[in-house]
């Protein structure tokens, strides 16, 4: 991605660190954080410095990588010890995206039938950056299948940031945003704010200034307001994890946004990679759901007159808050899944 005409991805890794554009202050500052150990980039998954289904997978994958690199033991059955408690740790920090788990185990098991650990050392920098490639490949191509369904002229909604952000690069729901405008299509972005982290007015909207598409953030809640007004022509979100019957997981809020989606006639696509498909999920009643701190709720950030990042109650000391971090949205709402491949018709799940 573009950002002050440099390209960027997410998440990468130089030497023993791995580097991460610091999502907790953005949209107020543009900052790299360097991570320089697994135990730091698994805190960095945790406290959300990156997130995004495909992001924290990229970042897991790197962690594996670093953890290899820094074993100074002397046999390979002591170095696969260590490698699987890192892997341990680094699935440890949040349990919904699905991503997360695939690429810790796709790099570890490609380095695990290694004889030796030098090779396996090597291995896992070599597996960790084609793991992240090949993310931001699958995610170009959702870009061009996705444009395929943008008309010129178009109103498209979005909920939390599915972009370029959320992945290594270009983005899963933004990917064929991005594409249809990138060939000149008219279209218009209504980003929703996305409570209680408002990824959509920090991320998403900060993501699409940077390609100047036009887009307006709504209330959460003004949503069904704005499709009832036949302004709405399509719906496209990201996923976090997608069982086998098509059930999808994804941030909280993307349930109502499906419902009210059919009962308005407006089709409702999801765009998600390989790696968000959970074969041992059989519907979405499988899905393990991430609850966060009450804090989320109880508190806002955001930057004052002076420029200073701060956090502001809102609510009662006196009043606690209850925040699942995402929903299960029926196959039966969603019109299709945009992957690599073509888009899935969810009926033949
Ligand atoms: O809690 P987050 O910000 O990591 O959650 C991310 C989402 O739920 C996004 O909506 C996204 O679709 C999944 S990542 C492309």
């Amino acid at each position: 991605m573009f950002i002050n005409n440099k390209n960027y991805r997410t998440v990468w890794m130089q030497d023993n660190y791995v580097y991460l554009i610091n999502q907790q202050l953005l949209p107020h500052k543009f900052e790299i954080y360097q991570s320089k150990n697994h135990i730091d980039t698994a805190n960095a998954i945790k406290t959300m410095i990156v997130r995004g289904a495909p992001a924290i997978g990229a970042a897991g994958a790197f962690g594996i990588a670093q953890a290899a690199l820094k074993f100074n033991g002397d046999n390979i059955e002591n170095f696969k010890n260590h490698v699987e408690k890192a892997a341990n740790i680094l699935k440890s920090t949040r349990p919904t995206a699905n991503d997360l788990f695939y690429a810790i185990d796709f790099v570890k098991n490609k380095i695990m039938n290694n004889l030796n650990f030098e090779d396996a050392k090597k291995d896992s920098v070599k597996y960790a950056n084609e793991y992240a490639d090949w993310n931001a490949e699958l995610c170009r191509k959702i870009g061009e299948h996705g444009n395929k369904l943008i008309k010129n002229n178009q109103n498209i909604l979005t909920h939390c940031n599915a972009g370029a952000l959320a992945c290594v690069d270009f983005g899963t729901a933004l990917s064929p945003i991005r594409i249809a405008h990138y060939n000149k299509k008219n279209i218009f972005v209504y980003v929703d704010e996305t409570r209680p982290r408002n990824q959509g007015a920090s991320l998403t909207a900060w993501e699409l200034a940077q390609e100047r598409i036009s887009h307006a953030i709504i209330a959460d809640n003004a949503a069904g307001f704005f499709m009832k007004k036949k302004e709405v022509d399509m719906i496209i979100v990201g996923a976090d994890r997608i069982a086998m019957n098509g059930d999808v997981a994804n941030k909280i809020g993307t349930y109502e946004k499906a419902v009210l989606a059919k009962e308005n006639n407006i089709p409702f696509y999801v765009a998600a990679p390989l790696s968000t498909f959970d074969i041992n999920s059989k519907t979405g009643e499988d899905i393990p759901i991430e609850e966060r701190s009450e804090d989320e709720l109880l508190y806002i950030h955001g930057i004052d007159e002076n420029k200073i990042i701060r956090k502001i109650r809102i609510a009662p000391e006196e009043s606690h808050a209850k925040n699942p971090a995402f929903d299960v949205t029926s196959a039966r709402y969603i019109t299709g899944i945009i992957n690599l491949i073509s888009f899935i018709n969810t009926n033949i799940f």
